[in-house]
């Protein structure tokens, strides 16, 4: 697209996923490399760490072993390390580009330099002073690969960093402790500093690539490229820069103006989900009900093209507002003998047997708990899969109270079982003196799944499922002690055309998060995905009644434009709701994952709930205390 009629300031490559990206940027990577040796010279990159560069590293890896590409005239300069921080620890920034890359290519390790978490304190400003002139000396950064927060920073320079800075020691914003405390025990592991190339430093750079994956990242980029030049969003700053190329997914590219209001940025072709976005989003913009929006809004707000082509907005409004009542329905599972062809669901076959794929032990309950509810309480024959063991995010603290419980019950029962004290005694030393991000062992990998199992079958009997509805999956791509998984594999694939094949359902809920393309979820939903596309493939005729509804994880809810099917909640449910998730006590107060949200996964789940009533109510429906909101997946 021209940048002349764009909102864009930067230029943006959008792949459809970001395998795709990062063999692009690995390409061009692979370019500046070969054509920097034809020269005789040595080509200098700036790196980045975190999650979004991990596909790009492997991709350059790839390139090495089998397309031969050598990294010997390559020269480095990572952008950061976290402060205080040994070079060996697991969330070290030195250890991430060692095993990542350095250690897997030709690099000669004396070109590589990165910040030094393990630097006195006194030292810190004349290394960095060493650290800008090491650039310099090196000719300057030909490519500069980076990453970028949800708050804007590039490199660890924090919204507020100054458009001048260069390398320093900079205290790092809470949110992004928050958001990083996910690779450390809890937030307050998170160093509370860190070593950054400045935003000046970056800026020398001769070209510049900023990458970003997923939905999480779409409000930023949006503000980054679209917005003014601000400190308050670091990344907006490299609208300055001559050579500055965005390369992300769809997911993360999705709040450009050209996605989000394709109206506004040129011709469109007025579809019926394009025209309920607009009218929805002119709606709740403007705080007005839809059927009372007037010729003059759409007129006001860029929508007179479709006035021109669709008529009267009293028409338009109509036709919006109908497909908006008709996603409301108290009956996930469709209504009995019910003619309206517009409901949600089908009436028939009733009862159907729904399958609930729940990643991980608790996303059932808090993000279709209600929906759970109606199922089984309307008669569907329910069944739950619970994807993952859930074991990561279970406190030492919480299964030392269990072992202690199981140690007090074999004294007191008096019971003489060798193994078993054995492996409880193992326990407990272990966890006492388990080093900070030492992994778990198989025992107590397998107590914190115990755990997490117990709690799940507690919610289940408490919505009133049978045991032989509940099916624990523990998929192997999620065994690996690790907070990083292992992609989807075979095996997961398998497990879960078997179990389909055994239930042939009638209607299937999985969750549908796209927010975050490393995450578990997403693999649990690509998993699914495969396998139903393989089932398809195999001739699996069950298929063809079978629907699928995605519902979002406990971070997000789907766009109220997007919602196909909103199952209401009373007062009533939202609290029987509540209280299903009370169950999960692991999760409860301070959890291992919390993400950049402090309240509790009930609150989230409630607030959420209630949010989306909300928005249905200002559009001009009905109130209720709480809706949960699905979209049907074509598959
Ligand atoms: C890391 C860095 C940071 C990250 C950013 C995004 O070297 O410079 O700016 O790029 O925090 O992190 P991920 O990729 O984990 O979302």
């Amino acid at each position: 697209m021209s940048m002349v009629d764009s909102f864009e300031k930067i230029p943006v490559k959008i792949f459809s996923t970001l395998g795709e990206g990062s063999r692009f940027i690995g390409k061009e990577i692979a370019t500046l490399i070969k054509e920097k040796s034809a020269k005789g010279e040595k080509a200098v990159l700036g790196l980045a760490t975190g999650s979004s560069p991990k596909s790009l590293y492997a991709e350059l890896v790839r390139l090495h072993r089998e397309e031969g590409l050598s990294f010997k005239n390559v020269v480095t300069f990572n952008l950061d390390e976290y402060y205080p921080l040994d070079n060996d620890a697991l969330q070290s920034y030195n250890r991430f580009m060692k095993e990542q890359l350095f250690n897997k290519v030709d690099i000669d390790p004396k070109n590589c330099h990165i910040p030094n978490g393990e630097w006195k304190k006194e030292d810190i400003k004349k290394h960095c002073l060493e650290y800008e002139k090491m650039i310099e000396d090196a000719g300057g950064i030909d490519l500069q690969i980076l990453g970028i927060g949800n708050n804007g920073h590039i490199g660890f320079n924090e919204p507020g960093s100054s458009l001048f800075s260069k390398t320093r020691l900079i205290p790092l914003d809470n949110s992004t402790r928050i958001a990083n405390s996910g690779d450390f025990q809890n937030i307050s592991k998170v160093p509370r500093l860190a070593i950054t190339m400045g935003i000046s430093t970056i800026l020398k750079a001769k070209r510049i690539v900023l990458m970003a994956w997923g939905q999480l990242k779409a409000p930023v980029i949006q503000k980054a490229v679209e917005g003014n030049v601000t400190e308050q969003i670091p990344a907006s700053l490299l609208q300055q820069h001559n050579d500055c190329m965005f390369v992300t997914d769809e997911m993360a590219a999705s709040d450009l103006t050209r996605f989000k209001s394709p109206w506004l940025t040129g011709e469109t072709e007025w579809t019926p989900a394009i025209i309920r976005k607009a009218v929805v989003n002119m709606a709740l913009k403007l705080g007005k009900p839809i059927l009372s929006l007037t010729n003059s809004d759409y007129n006001d707000n860029g929508l007179s093209d479709l006035l021109v082509e669709k008529g009267d907005a009293y028409e338009i409004n109509l036709q919006v507002f109908y497909v908006l009542r008709d996603s409301i329905s108290g009956w996930p599972g469709g209504k009995p003998a019910d003619t309206n062809p517009a409901r949600p669901e089908r009436s028939t076959p009733f009862p159907k047997r729904s399958l609930i794929f729940s990643p991980h032990p608790d996303d059932d309950i808090i993000s279709m708990g209600g929906t759970f509810m109606r199922l089984h309480d309307q008669g569907h024959d329910v069944h739950v899969a619970y994807q993952t063991s859930g074991n990561i995010a279970v406190t030492d603290e919480f299964v030392t109270r269990f072992l202690d419980f199981a140690v007090g019950f074999e004294v007191l029962a008096g019971i003489d079982s060798q193994k078993s004290s054995q492996i409880l005694q193992e326990a407990t030393q272990f966890l006492k003196k388990k080093k900070a991000s030492e992994i778990d062992t198989a025992e107590i990998r397998q107590i914190k799944g115990l755990i997490r199992r117990c709690e799940a079958k507690a919610t289940c009997r408490y919505v009133g499922l049978e045991d032989n509805n509940i099916h624990f999956m523990n998929l192997p791509f999620y065994e690996t002690g690790t907070i990083e998984k292992k992609p989807m594999g075979e095996a997961d694939v398998l497990q879960t055309m078997e179990l389909l094949r055994e239930l042939k359902p009638q209607q299937i809920f999985a969750a549908g998060d796209l927010a975050d393309p490393h995450g578990t979820h997403k693999v649990c939903l690509d998993i699914i995905f495969e396998s139903m596309r393989r089932l398809k493939a195999a001739g699996d005729s069950w298929l063809k009644d079978c629907w699928l509804w995605l519902y979002k994880g406990a971070w997000q809810e789907w766009d109220i434009s997007e919602i196909e099917m909103a199952i209401p909640m009373s007062p009533d449910q939202v609290m029987k709701k509540r209280f299903g998730i009370f169950i999960h006590q692991s999760q409860k107060d301070m959890v291992p994952f919390q993400g950049s949200d402090s309240r509790e996964f009930w609150q989230r789940a409630e607030d959420r709930n209630a949010n989306t009533a909300g928005l249905y109510a200002q559009l001009g429906l009905t109130k209720y205390a709480g809706i949960e909101a699905f979209v049907r997946w074509h598959y």
